[in-house]
């Protein structure tokens, strides 16, 4: 990914934000490693590549954000025309604005994220307009994050709202209770919205479960693999649109690639409409 400058970013070249300490393996830049990109350092790169020698990571975060983008699109397909997006991560491949405005062109969308990295490079990669707004803040404070201007200014809790959660509430330990986290962010929300969640899981392999979650023990953001029961009471309060709490392979997949996807059985996703 180029920096913000246009150039291609190397080690020596690019200046953190102030605070930011680059020696601390980074969730977001990790998962940016996964992907390919290049916004990530050296500790980055070498816990991510000790992820990598347990599994297909790189398969297993791009099945995650290809079912961002089926996610979105099936929601906008709905009528809905705003997006909140809770742990955004560095701007990559198919970004909420892209996939909800290929069916809504004017969707409204605010991305939130409490990496400085993330928001700096967001504020940078992703569209300077009036209906798109980047928050810096915590999702384990949802009243903080309800109440920023950006999403004050973008999104109208009485209209229905797509509320995404892909691939960050297994940053969030049983304490900080990711599920009353998703229903502070949703109960407000009209009927007709819709909540997307996607969740790392090591039902099919916990034995390499615990040597990731020891990975990431030394990560700026813990690892909280849960199984099938756990995330689909993150849904409660929400009728699940078919085919439910799945792997992210079984949900509507649109090709062989989706469909037969490595690592599939390392994510629960889902959709769910609010009655
Ligand atoms: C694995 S990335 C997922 C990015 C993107 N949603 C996706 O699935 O492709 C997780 C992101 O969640 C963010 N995150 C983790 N805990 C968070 C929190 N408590 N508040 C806000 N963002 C958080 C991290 O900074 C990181 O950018």
């Amino acid at each position: 990914m180029p920096h913000i400058d246009g150039t291609a970013m190397t080690d020596e070249t690019r200046v953190p934000p102030p605070g930011i300490d680059v020696t601390i393996p980074n969730a977001a830049r990790m998962y940016d490693y996964y992907l390919g990109g290049k916004d990530n350092f050296q500790a980055d790169r070498d816990a991510a590549e000790k992820i990598m020698a347990l599994g297909p990571s790189r398969d297993i975060c791009v099945a995650n954000r290809r079912f961002l983008g089926r996610a979105v699109r099936y929601a906008a397909g709905q009528g809905i025309r705003q997006f909140l997006d809770l742990g955004t991560g560095l701007p990559n491949m198919d970004n909420v604005h892209e996939a909800a405005r290929r069916v809504i062109p004017d969707a409204r969308v605010v991305y939130v994220d409490y990496d400085p990295v993330v928001t700096v490079h967001a504020r940078a990669m992703l569209p300077a307009d009036p209906i798109t707004a980047i928050v810096e803040e915590d999702v384990r404070k949802p009243a903080a994050v309800l109440a920023d201007p950006g999403v004050e200014r973008l999104i109208d809790f009485s209209e229905p709202v797509c509320v995404v959660f892909v691939g960050v509430l297994h940053c969030l330990t049983d304490d900080e209770d990711p599920w009353g986290v998703v229903r502070e962010f949703t109960e407000r929300a009209a009927s007709g919205s819709h909540l997307v969640i996607s969740h790392l899981t090591d039902d099919a392999h916990p034995e390499v479960g615990v040597a990731a979650r020891e990975v990431y023990d030394a990560v700026s953001a813990p690892l909280v693999h849960r199984g099938h029961a756990a995330v689909s009471r993150m849904f409660d309060g929400f009728e699940l649109i078919e085919p439910g709490v799945t792997t992210v392979a079984e949900w509507r997949p649109e090709g062989v690639w989706e469909r037969e996807s490595p690592g599939s059985e390392w994510w629960y996703v889902g959709v769910g409409r609010k009655p």
